[in-house]
């Protein structure tokens, strides 16, 4: 018999507020144990099978799927559990395409063992013998794939040109930094990350790779100084982030640049400060472009094959691309939500992930 932890959605929240998971009524989530007899026939449905989640992705887009709004995602329904990608193993199985044993990436949720219906529920299978296994949700998980379709896809195709990528530490802004620094020839890539250690490994990430600490109250000086010195401008700006630091990196756009509108992650969390200098859009005719990954799921494939070809002919380093791996397994499963809020105060560099089962890495490939 296995006893499952699963922590359901049951009241909604907002953006201007940080979640609640506790005892009282203004608890967003709710844990709730159920218990599954793997060698019962009987448990599962024809397309069904029973997984075990071994890690969680944690990711800044969870606070909308948390939110009554509707955006490219349907609205979650109340009850359901709290949603979340991550990877899980087939303890049992009625789908013969994901049998006993394999691997799976999928919505798991925030659950550590669940059924899963194959039939509703988009789910792929992932090879640990290839891969390991955590790299399916670093490099080449969603927030590689969103870089690599930002750059390649949205950004301007330039040479020599002035980018700036905001939220720059994180798992899309630092694979942002590589794609550009080692396959665009940029001038100069500013990047933006918060605490001086941070901003040190940013600047191993590429040559020609700037950081700036918007943590340190001389940040909006040090920007001004650093674009002044040669007269630069911003020519693409790679925005995670929104807030304040988009509000001040606008005024240092250069004339039909391009901005790309990947995430907000300032106001995901707490208020936000307003985007009081738009005007600079119309005088400076700059481009900005909203990007979901999703819309490109099509493209991961051929997006995977090229990243791989840059792995093999040295242009970009699998160890640059880094999993912060935290773990809530058994009794401390009740730690998720706490361990995913903690993103918004930073503490990943590269793929902010949480580990809920045990696994034994030394089975994994090397790549
Ligand atoms: N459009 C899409 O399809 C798509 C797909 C994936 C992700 N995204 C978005 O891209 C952004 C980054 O996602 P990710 O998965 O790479 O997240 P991540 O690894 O958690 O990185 C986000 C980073 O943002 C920084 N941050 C948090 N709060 C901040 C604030 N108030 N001001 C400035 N920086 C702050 C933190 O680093 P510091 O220590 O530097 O503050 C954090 O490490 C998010 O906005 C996410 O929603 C969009």
């Amino acid at each position: 018999m296995i006893k499952a932890q699963q922590i359901l959605l049951t009241k909604y929240t907002d953006f201007d507020r940080p979640i609640v998971f506790d005892d009282t009524e203004d608890s967003n989530f709710k844990l709730i144990t159920k218990e599954y007899d793997v060698s019962d026939d009987e448990l599962l449905r024809h397309g069904e099978i029973f997984i075990q989640v071994i890690y969680l992705s944690n990711d800044p887009a969870q606070k909308g799927w948390f939110t009554p709004y509707k955006s490219y995602k349907a609205v979650t329904p109340l009850g359901e559990i709290a949603p979340a990608d991550g990877i899980a193993r087939v303890l049992a199985s009625k789908n013969p395409r994901f049998p006993k044993g394999c691997y799976v990436e999928t919505f798991t949720g925030w659950c550590d063992y669940r059924i899963l219906d194959t039939q509703k529920e988009k789910c792929h299978i992932v090879d640990p013998h290839k891969v390991p296994l955590a790299k399916y949700l670093s490099l080449f998980g969603g927030t590689t794939m969103t870089a690599y379709f930002t750059v390649f896809h949205y950004a301007p195709q330039v040479q020599n040109r002035v980018w700036m990528v905001t939220g720059a530490a994180g798992a899309a802004g630092s694979s942002c930094v590589q794609f550009i620094s080692k396959v665009l020839n940029p001038k100069l890539v500013i990047a933006v990350a918060g605490g001086k250690d941070k901003c040190q490994w940013v600047e191993t990430l590429g040559s020609r790779v700037k950081c700036l600490d918007y943590k340190d109250p001389g940040y909006k000086k040090d920007l001004f100084k650093l674009l002044n010195a040669d007269k630069s401008e911003i020519d693409v700006l790679i925005d995670h982030v929104g807030g304040w630091i988009l509000n001040n990196a606008i005024l240092y756009m250069s004339d039909f640049s391009t901005v790309v509108q990947v995430g907000a992650v300032a106001g995901y969390n707490s208020p936000s400060d307003g985007f009081t200098n738009y005007a600079n859009v119309i005088t400076k005719r700059i481009t900005i472009k909203g990007m979901i990954v999703m819309d490109h799921a099509a493209e991961f494939g051929q997006a995977a094959h090229r990243i791989s070809q840059w792995l093999k002919d040295g242009t970009l380093d699998v160890n640059n691309f880094p999993e912060h791996i935290v773990q809530a397994i058994g009794p401390n499963f009740t730690n998720v939500p706490q361990l995913w809020t903690q993103l918004f105060q930073g503490v990943n560099r590269g793929k902010y992930i949480t580990q809920v089962n045990e696994y034994a890495q030394g089975r994994e490939s090397r790549l």
